[in-house]
């Protein structure tokens, strides 16, 4: 039972297909009718003028910044955002941008308190990097799968178009929170200039992210994709599958919510396991062990050895990731093994 992440998705028999059969051309050309096609239905639900498939989230949010933000200026990301921690510093090394870190609340909200502080009160004061791109995660990973609220949304909107500043939207797991929040996805992404979402994670398509966002946005994304060696030729191999997890594979992701919630509440029954299923909004289960009883690096070797897969997601802090190969009895399975090995081996090497 892998709950190591929802990137661990296989592709299902239906994308295996849609390979062998999909039309190609040479993408950098613009000639592939898969990849256009993928580009023109991921633009229309998304509500955004134009759209440019990405190699991954990573490449989707270096070229979003890059295009957005001048070099020399600031790209407003929160302090536990996967572009701030996981993508290696892209911004940085590749456009000249500097980051600035904003505290990230428990819900994954960056207080617009916290964004106004970092605007200089004199922005033509020639000593100051200016703020140019404020980037929000919904759902957001380090903060457990938590979905920004539309009215929350809308704050930020309104602040960024006082602050005359671009708003672009991680949204890795954008359909994780369409689904927790049964709204259209252009609900959400009204509030954002830019945003990408993953095909790869609970999508189950094997390799891609679409970007998004204006006419002139996505024109400049399209050539920092190929400055970035992300320009592919017959891409339609790739775009097949994620036509098919666009149209088939959105609605499944309840069940991953569904399970993670009852992940959740069987863990909270288990002594020794610090959890509040309460907390549960997507797919995603934060929990700690007590330090009494054991460190999570033990944690996690004895769950390992029972089978069980789960990750360290920062402070110690376990995390377990529910996707399409997770059924109910794994769950179940699941919250029997943690809890023998919590009554016995753990209780065993604690009294020892
Ligand atoms: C919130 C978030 N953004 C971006 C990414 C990067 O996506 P990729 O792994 O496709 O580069 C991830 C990956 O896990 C993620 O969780």
């Amino acid at each position: 039972m892998n709950y190591l992440s929802d990137t661990i998705t296989q592709p299902t028999e239906e994308m295996m297909s849609s390979i062998q059969n999909a039309v190609l051309g040479d993408d950098v050309y613009g000639e592939d009718p898969t990849v256009n096609r993928l580009e023109e239905v991921a633009a229309e639900i998304l509500g955004m003028e134009s759209a440019c498939f990405m190699a991954s989230g990573t490449m989707a949010n270096l070229a979003s910044i890059m295009a957005h933000c001048p070099r020399g200026s600031k790209v407003l990301v929160g302090d536990e955002s996967d572009i701030y921690i996981f993508e290696a510093g892209g911004a940085s090394v590749c456009g000249g941008i500097m980051y600035e870190p904003i505290p990230t609340q428990r819900n994954g909200e960056l207080a617009i308190q916290d964004l106004e502080k970092v605007f200089p009160f004199d922005p033509e004061d020639p000593q100051f990097a200016l703020p140019a791109l404020i980037c929000l995660e919904n759902t957001h990973n380090r903060c457990g799968g938590k979905v920004l609220s539309l009215s929350y949304l809308k704050d930020v909107y309104e602040f960024s178009r006082k602050r005359k500043i671009p708003i672009h939207m991680d949204g890795a797991r954008l359909f994780n929170a369409v689904s927790a929040m049964d709204v259209e996805v252009k609900e959400i992404t009204k509030y954002a200039d830019s945003v990408q979402f993953c095909l790869s994670k609970g999508l189950s398509a094997p390799i891609g992210s679409i970007a998004a966002g204006t006419k002139d946005h996505i024109k400049k994304v399209r050539t920092l994709r190929k400055m970035l060696g992300g320009g592919m030729r017959q891409a339609g191999i790739m775009a097949a599958p994620a036509l098919v997890a666009l149209k088939n594979m959105t609605s499944r992701l309840r069940e991953d919510h569904i399970r993670a919630k009852k992940l959740a509440e069987g863990l909270a029954d288990i002594p020794g396991i610090k959890i509040d299923p309460d907390e549960i909004e997507t797919n995603i289960v934060l929990f700690k062990i007590d330090e009494n009883v054991c460190t999570w690096q033990t944690f996690l070797e004895l769950t390992g050895n029972r089978g069980v897969t789960f990750s360290e997601m920062g402070y110690g802090r376990i995390r377990a990731v529910t996707h399409r190969h997770i059924t109910d009895d794994d769950i179940d399975s699941t919250l029997a093994a943690v809890k023998h090995m919590m009554q016995t081996e753990l209780k065993a090497a604690c009294i020892s």
